[in-house]
């Protein structure tokens, strides 16, 4: 890894990866390549952009209005004499060791400084004093770069940002397919794919926070790239606002790719002497296809992103109650399900919505976070003190920026919530939005937070947000500052997060929207895991992890068990299905485990020992999905560290009269011996027979596979699930 400059070029490589930009001549940063590592590490004279009059070609690093790039600006803003016009010219430079931090916004970060390198070049407008700060940090260990800007005005007089991503990249042609994921409540991480065509191709929120139709990343590869070849390369921003991922291809081939907060509804300004920080973008770029890109995003998100004590610890399974009471319960309820689960092996009883104020719907009470005596006679420290009195961890669900109409504090402080004075406020699930740009509304959470965070042995939390923001407008803001609101709300998210991560260290933090709604890097930052989607059901779930594992790892998510039918879809699946499926990733139970018959109950103990033996793979290993439910005929998945491979396979729809299935595994030494195993949940036939199982080399599973005799097509009818154990066999 190292960051060169020399003939006014940079050069940031590592073993895998060049990034090279150039000062052009008119002092200008212009693009020259991003992609596979260039070996020679002095200039590329002959390569990237020749200055040409025509400015609308160029490839720039942070392109800019006014001067001739009709494309789309990184950045766009409004001096005091109301012009527009920007010319940022190269002025200096840093390098150093390691990387910074971003004040007040979530950041990746290195343990070592020897772990990446740093670059920070230094754009100045000298009409208007204008500095533009571009952040490049290049890790050692992967094939990746981290980009962001700071905007700071030097005038003498307030700057407008109307614009101001993080990042802005012209790639040479426009070859390239773009992937996104959309979806909706309920069906979260849907990967969507186009071809680049000339135009502007986009996807961003406007709802405060990412929402369940889009995710902060984007997808490029190739055309021809697949799983295991090809170029691909992936953008992330570790935000969870508004945010804005578009592309823009042109009449010549080029693409400019950019990615920042989303410019609409956003506004700063920027007082004499003021800077502003737009959030981090990573980029990972793959030339050995998509499960490459994966591993690498896996990789930076376990090692670079998640912090604290949970962040490699081995994560508790846990039972939540809301699909097995909803708002209906007691605490005698909570206390006979919590030892059923305790029996069958679950570690941690998680206490989800309607335990507070008086909250027997979604009605009312938000923001109330007093326990309800009714229901919990002995408030929640009772409650809590009983449950790790059985041996079980405790864990509660909030939902600290939502406030009800039907609520003391909204009787109390009516202006808190989000609205525009002399407007109705819209309400979306009975509930209205804290004004969480406001400092004074996070410290009075933090402090009511703190005080029930101290009052009982909670180890767990669910942090919800189960709507959008409307009607953005702060009280504090000066009218022509209300631009702002978006941003500030998040920040105030990520400074309530931040002190209480920091006042409870102990505590695993779950982030949730409505399930997906802001499953983002920023987050992240804070909680470890999220809630990946309200869908339960195991069909649906192995879509969704599918699609969510091209970025995020397994360990980020959770994954429940819950009830058949299925709450969603009224599907039926077998128990073995919803398990196996939920295994990869954080496994917990959504269901009343008082209603389980004696069978299940049973099944359910083995299948916790297995995960639990299991669960450093399962929750740390690297996870490739090895076929994609796409075709409804089966899908797979593994998860392997160096000395064990699980294979989860689960065929959906049967298939009469059918071949076998070949399937080839991957990441495996081909040079070594593995022994394979069916795992037998209980309640199932022994099939060892009608898998290729016993002594096989790492050489044949990947190149000709496992092999599972046609029977695996049919039996059990659709949604069947086994699991594969592949152990290394020691040498000598
Ligand atoms: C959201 C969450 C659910 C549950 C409910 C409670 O929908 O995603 O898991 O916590 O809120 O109201």
């Amino acid at each position: 890894m190292a960051i060169l400059f020399e003939q006014n070029e940079f050069h940031l490589y590592n073993e895998w990866f060049s990034y090279l930009m150039r000062v052009l001549p008119d002092g200008s940063l212009g693009q020259v390549y991003c992609g596979a590592r260039l070996r020679s590490s002095s200039a590329y004279p002959l390569l990237g952009p020749v200055l040409t009059p025509d400015r609308d070609t160029l490839p720039f690093e942070y392109p800019v209005t006014g001067s001739g790039d009709y494309r789309l600006p990184a950045c766009a803003v409004r001096f005091a004499d109301g012009s527009s016009v920007v010319d940022p010219v190269y002025k200096t430079h840093r390098i150093y060791n390691g990387k910074a931090a971003v004040e007040g916004l979530p950041a990746l970060y290195v343990d070592q400084e020897s772990d990446a390198a740093t670059l920070e070049i230094d754009m100045v407008d000298a009409v208007s004093g204008l500095t533009i700060t571009l952040f490049y940090t290049i890790f050692e260990h992967y094939p990746a770069i981290i980009r962001r800007s700071r905007l700071c005005n030097q005038g003498t007089t307030p700057v407008v940002l109307h614009k101001a991503l993080s990042m802005s990249l012209d790639l040479p042609d426009s070859e390239w397919i773009m992937g996104t994921f959309t979806g909706a409540w309920t069906q979260e991480f849907h990967l969507v794919e186009r071809r680049f065509e000339p135009g502007i191709q986009a996807v961003s929120s406007t709802k405060g926070g990412p929402g369940h139709q889009q995710n902060p990343f984007l997808l490029l590869r190739r055309p021809q790239t697949g799983d295991s070849t090809g170029e691909a390369m992936g953008l992330s921003l570790i935000y969870s606002g508004n945010f804005l991922a578009s592309a823009e291809t042109g009449y010549r081939t080029s693409a400019r790719v950019q990615m920042g907060i989303n410019p609409d509804q956003f506004s700063w300004t920027l007082e004499p002497g003021a800077d502003f920080n737009t959030p981090e973008a990573l980029l990972v770029y793959s030339d050995a296809g998509l499960d490459s890109l994966s591993h690498t995003f896996h990789s930076v998100f376990r090692n670079h992103l998640m912090r604290g004590v949970w962040k490699d610890r081995d994560r508790p399974v846990l039972l939540n109650n809301w699909e097995g009471t909803y708002f209906n319960f007691n605490e005698a309820k909570l206390l006979e399900m919590a030892a059923a689960a305790k029996d069958m092996g679950i570690e941690l009883f998680v206490l989800d919505d309607g335990w507070f104020g008086q909250r027997d719907s979604d009605n009312s009470s938000l923001g109330d976070w007093f326990p309800d005596h009714r229901k919990l006679p002995d408030g929640i420290a009772g409650l809590a003190h009983k449950i790790t009195g059985m041996g079980l961890s405790f864990g509660l669900w909030i939902e600290p920026e939502m406030i009800s109409r039907v609520s003391k504090l909204f009787d109390a402080h009516p202006d808190w919530a989000v609205g525009v004075p002399g407007r109705p406020r819209t309400e979306q699930r009975q509930q209205y939005v804290l004004d969480m740009s406001r400092p004074e509304i996070v410290t009075y959470l933090f402090s009511i937070l703190s005080e029930l965070l101290s009052s009982a042995p909670i180890s767990y939390i669910k942090w919800d947000m189960n709507r959008a923001l409307t009607e953005p407008y702060s009280l504090d803001l000066q009218p022509e500052r209300q631009g702002e609101f978006f941003h500030r709300y998040c920040l105030g998210v990520y400074d309530l997060y931040g002190r209480l991560t920091k006042a409870f260290p102990h505590i695993l933090f779950e982030s949730c929207a409505g399930g997906g709604g802001r499953f983002d890097p920023g987050i992240m930052a804070f909680a470890p895991q999220g809630w990946l989607s309200d869908d339960t059901d195991g069909f649906e779930r192995i879509r969704i992890q599918t699609g969510a594992s091209l970025c995020y790892p397994p360990n980020s998510w959770g994954s429940h068990v819950s009830a058949v039918p299925n709450h969603q879809t009224g599907r039926m699946t077998s128990l073995p299905f919803r398990a196996i499926a939920a295994f990869f990733g954080n496994l917990g139970f959504e269901l009343d485990p008082t209603k389980l018959q004696p069978e299940d109950k049973k099944q359910i103990s083995i299948y916790l020992d297995f995960y639990k033996k299991h669960r450093r793979v399962f929750q740390q290993g690297t996870f490739t999905r090895l076929r994609n439910p796409d075709r409804h005929d089966y899908a797979a998945w593994q998860v392997s560290d160096a000395s064990e491979t699980l294979v989860g396979f689960f065929k959906l729809l049967a298939q009469p009269n059918s071949g076998p299935v070949y399937m080839r595994l991957k990441d495996l030494d081909q040079a070594a011996r593995y022994n394979v195993s069916v795992w037998e949940p209980g309640g199932y036939e022994p099939n060892d027979k009608a898998v290729n199982c016993g002594n096989r080399g790492g050489d044949e599973l990947v190149r000709s596979g496992l092999v599972l005799d046609s029977s695996y097509r049919t039996k059990q009818g659709d949604f069947f699930a086994e699991v594969f154990v592949i152990e290394r066999v020691q040498e000598g």
